[in-house]
């Protein structure tokens, strides 16, 4: 069993002193990028007792569902649930529930669903603690980094620039509840000087030099991406798709200190 990513408190000023003490493991999330659960678990059983975050997103778990979760917690490892959840306030707020349940520590929900629907969501991961389970980490998904800035405007409609618009959410989700937000690791810099200490910053698009940058257009190394203030990294190919993941992943964690 690893230490609670962040318990159950919101990632105040102490959380992140203290995270930021935490071992590179600790803070460096595996985004288990496969397309079913023998994939994944098999790599896990590669970096077991080397890896303890993994990253379950919508490719994998809508192929191997919630056993998937129990089988990477029995192995000892925390989850992460990327769903990106988005609709209606009842409907995310059970959605959260069904996470909490699952023992997650940590998920994802769309700022851009409004400030009802985050502090729905918010109740409702507080509420999971209040259970007797852990209150799972909730972060906020702002603008997609895909989007360009073009079809923010042309398509989606968004009358801000990409960065504030990002911001925006970022401050909206704080408001709600929400402990923190996935955000590119080129964004955690302005992200971090503009909210403070106070929440949580998750980043992926890390890349170590001698990683490919893959489709990843804007990229950090991974040191770099924690002295932009960022709480965790997220990596996928660059260890899932290293001809010894377990070695890419060591490699990686010894990149994370100064
Ligand atoms: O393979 P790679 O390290 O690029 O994987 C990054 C992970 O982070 C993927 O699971 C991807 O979905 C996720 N992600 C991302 N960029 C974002 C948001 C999430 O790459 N802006």
């Amino acid at each position: 069993m690893v230490a609670d990513p962040e318990p159950r408190r919101r990632g105040g000023a102490a959380g992140r002193a203290s995270l930021t003490r935490r071992p590179p493991a600790e803070r460096v999330i595996v985004a288990l990028d496969v397309p079913d659960a023998a994939a994944a678990l098999h790599l896990a059983d590669r970096l077991a007792g080397l890896a303890r975050l993994y990253k379950v997103g919508s490719h994998l778990f809508t192929a191997a569902g919630p056993e998937v979760i129990r089988a990477v917690r029995a192995r000892g490892a925390e989850v992460f649930l990327d769903l990106k959840f988005h609709d209606i306030p009842a409907v995310v707020a059970g959605a959260v529930r069904s996470a909490a349940g699952l023992d997650v520590a940590m998920l994802t929900v769309h700022a851009a669903g409004g400030r009802a629907m985050l502090a729905a969501a918010a109740e409702a991961a507080a509420a999971g603690g209040r259970d007797g389970g852990r209150r799972p980490t909730l972060l906020a998904v702002t603008v997609l980094t895909s989007l360009t800035a073009e079809a923010a405007r042309e398509e989606v409609g968004l009358a801000r620039p990409l960065p504030e618009q990002v911001l925006h959410l970022a401050r909206l989700a704080r408001g709600a509840g929400l402990d923190g937000a996935v955000a590119s690791a080129q964004e955690a810099r302005a992200l971090r000087e503009a909210l403070g200490e106070d929440f949580l910053l998750v980043t992926p698009g890390i890349r170590p030099a001698w990683a490919a940058r893959d489709d990843q257009a804007r990229v950090l190394a991974p040191r770099e991406a924690l002295a932009a203030g960022a709480d965790y990294l997220v990596v996928g190919r660059p260890v899932l798709a290293a001809p010894d993941p377990r070695a890419a992943f060591e490699r990686l964690l010894t990149e994370c200190g100064p």
